[in-house]
């Protein structure tokens, strides 16, 4: 793990109400200590960011956003929030290119490296998603597809953080072998080794897809996975602590 401080990051997708805040408190109760040696980040929709970084104000724990606009400037973009208005509220990090928006909105790499730029230039760390279908695993091309989503997705320098989400893991019950969640992690690192050299060895690259607390502590021991990207689990303090709890640097 070298001297990455591990993330643990909670997607709540388009899930949750304004009373469903009261688990980032709860949250915060449970996980103590732990918050002090890993990231713990929640990213509510868009609506209950701003609410959800004042809760946390004085507490350990780091809100995000969902998704962003590729405007870095202030422009004539109905629906969008920037990243900067992200900033604004309490926001350090952004999710983008997750593979519901890859799919539902046809977010093309180019577009969700604009993105991860615009975070960038407003202060806020992108958590860069990538992963195959079932189909490109099936077809042998994980490799190349996730290689090609690095390349194209990733912003041209800063600190970014990468989420591998196998999309045929997201939502469901099944995930990669250990062996395979390695071997893509580590493809993810060569391939951000080519692009920025020695630097590549800061970035943070976390596992997503299916994570709960039966399976984050073994997936936590895999090289080369520095937290995860949770979904479904996050939505309650209790499974989420547990799986925060579970890492092997929060004891
Ligand atoms: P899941 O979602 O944990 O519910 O599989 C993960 C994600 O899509 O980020």
């Amino acid at each position: 793990m070298g001297s990455r401080k591990p993330l643990i990051a909670g997607n709540w997708k388009m899930f949750g109400r304004g009373a469903d805040l009261a688990e980032i408190g709860a949250l915060a109760e449970t996980i103590g200590a732990a918050a002090s040696k890993i990231d713990v980040l929640i990213c509510p929709p868009a609506v209950f960011v701003a609410p959800a970084a004042w809760q946390t104000r004085d507490k350990p724990i780091l809100i995000g956003g969902q998704d962003c606009s590729p405007n870095a400037a202030d422009a004539a973009r109905t629906g969008e929030v920037s990243a900067a208005m992200l900033a604004d509220v309490g926001a350090t990090y952004v999710i983008v290119g997750h593979s519901e928006r890859r799919q539902n909105h046809k977010e093309s790499d180019d577009l969700v490296r604009q993105k991860a730029e615009a975070a960038m230039a407003a202060g806020v760390t992108p958590i860069v998603c990538v992963g195959e279908t079932q189909a490109e695993r099936a077809a042998g091309q994980v490799a190349e597809v996730v290689g090609r989503q690095v390349k194209g997705s990733v912003p041209a320098q800063g600190a970014f953080v990468v989420a591998y989400e196998p999309v045929w893991a997201i939502g469901g019950n099944s995930t990669p072998t250990l062996a395979e969640i390695a071997e893509v992690h580590a493809l993810i690192r060569e391939t951000l080794a080519g692009q920025f050299g020695a630097q590549a060895n800061e970035t943070r690259i976390l596992y997503g897809g299916s994570v709960g607390p039966k399976n984050a502590g073994e997936i936590f021991t895999v090289e080369g996975v520095d937290g995860a990207l949770v979904g479904r689990a996050s939505l309650k303090a209790a499974d989420f602590s547990a799986i925060i709890l579970g890492h092997p640097a929060a004891v």
